[in-house]
């Protein structure tokens, strides 16, 4: 079990950092510690998760492979249904019983799958902590929100009510919630989606977790208060040296504030660099396509942008080969096989037979036809 942490939060007035969404910040957030060697924080080898629902297996997750330094940040990226969720829920051991997991999820040099319920309900909201989506429906509506961060404190504390009552004050002045001395004694509805949003990650720092995960933690927002959560969260992760898993559609935002970036497809990891590394040289076929989706700033007012055609594949019933193949513009017989998940270049990794700019595949640089 892992011992409880006293460590007090940095000063006030430490560095913020701005986040402006255009691929060329790609990477530019990433601290000293996750330049520096050393021992990874998680290691995710080979994970796979598996469903049975109405007697057909769904392969919700299919051979994921990543690392995450201490202190660093790493975006996941991927279309609805690619695995995203399932594999971080996988590592949090927050799914249903019935999903076979196998794989290895090393955190801190402790195999995270081989730990019983209690050892990682210990873990969770401790030096693991999770943000959700909708805040709304993650927070207790008929409690105030001081109660609910001062019971997430006291939880993982040996702190009296009344200090833990502090302590969750000085959280919500670290998530910079207006006014927190007042919000303490507010209830969720009466806050906006940005505040309560604020008030999910101070419950999650209740803890004071070496890893948290984000999950689609800012799509309900509008853009504005998108791009001061996701600022508070590079903040947090350096001022609190916590890594962060941000899993997210939304290839633009990764490549604003990630150091590195998973593209996951159908459950298996198809991409996955640096930021820098990735947005310099795209090679495989589907990130080219999610890139293509993003609306960039240049774009001629009211005009349609690419959008990724066709559907993404049935999990249950996955299609031979390369699962991005029937959506694949450049696909080949070749592609009939399985491509495997190689560093092709240094610290760039992907699975594809006919890369883009490669010169091979069924079109050529110019997009006609072979
Ligand atoms: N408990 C479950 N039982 C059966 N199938 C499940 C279960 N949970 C998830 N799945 C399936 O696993 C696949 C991956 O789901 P997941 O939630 O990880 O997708 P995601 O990438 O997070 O998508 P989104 O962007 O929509 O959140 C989906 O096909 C989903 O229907
Ligand atoms: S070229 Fe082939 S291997 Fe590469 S993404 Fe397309 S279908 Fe998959
Ligand atoms: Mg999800």
């Amino acid at each position: 079990m892992s011992s409880k942490r006293t460590a007090a939060f940095p000063a006030e007035d430490a560095t913020v950092s701005e986040g402006v969404i255009v691929p060329e910040t790609a990477g530019r957030h990433r601290p000293a510690t996750a330049a520096s060697p050393g021992e990874p924080l998680l290691v995710v080898e080979d994970l796979r998760v598996q469903f049975t629902r109405g007697g057909r297996k769904i392969n919700a997750v299919n051979g994921l492979s990543y690392e995450l330094a201490p202190g660093s940040m790493l975006a996941i990226i991927g279309e609805s249904g690619s695995g995203k969720s399932v594999s971080s829920r996988a590592l949090m051991g927050l799914l249903p019983p019935t999903a076979k997991i196998s794989g290895s999820v090393r955190f801190d040099g402790r195999d995270l799958l081989g730990l019983s319920e209690r050892e990682m309900q210990s873990l969770r909201g401790g030096d693991i902590a999770m943000v959700f989506q909708d805040p709304a429906r993650s927070l207790n509506p008929t409690m105030k929100i001081g109660a609910q961060i001062t019971e997430a404190v006291r939880l993982h504390s040996d702190l009296d009510k009344k200090g833990a009552q502090a302590r969750a004050v000085e959280l919500l002045k670290l998530v910079r919630l207006p006014a927190a001395e007042r919000r303490f004694h507010e209830y969720p509805h009466q806050l906006s989606g940005g505040m309560r949003q604020r008030v999910m990650i101070a419950i999650a720092l209740a803890g004071e977790p070496r890893l948290l995960i984000a999950d689609e933690a800012t799509t309900a927002l509008d853009v504005t208060t998108q791009a001061q959560i996701m600022e508070l969260l590079v903040e947090l992760q350096q001022r609190l040296g916590m890594a962060v898993i941000m899993i997210s559609h939304d290839l633009g935002l990764a490549a604003s504030y990630a150091q590195d970036v998973v593209v996951m497809y159908a459950g298996r990891a198809v991409e996955y660099a640096p930021t820098k590394v990735l947005f310099a040289n795209v090679r495989m076929p589907y990130t080219h396509a999610l890139l293509g989706a993003i609306p960039a700033l240049d774009r001629e007012p009211h005009s349609l942008f690419e959008v990724t055609p066709g559907q993404p594949p049935d999990l249950s019933a996955l299609p031979k080969g390369c699962p991005f193949r029937p959506r694949c513009s450049n696909a080949t017989d070749q592609c009939l096989e399985m491509p495997p998940f190689t560093e092709h270049d240094p610290e760039h990794w992907f699975a594809c037979w006919h890369p883009v700019g490669s010169g091979t595949g069924k079109h050529t640089a110019n997009g006609e036809q072979r």
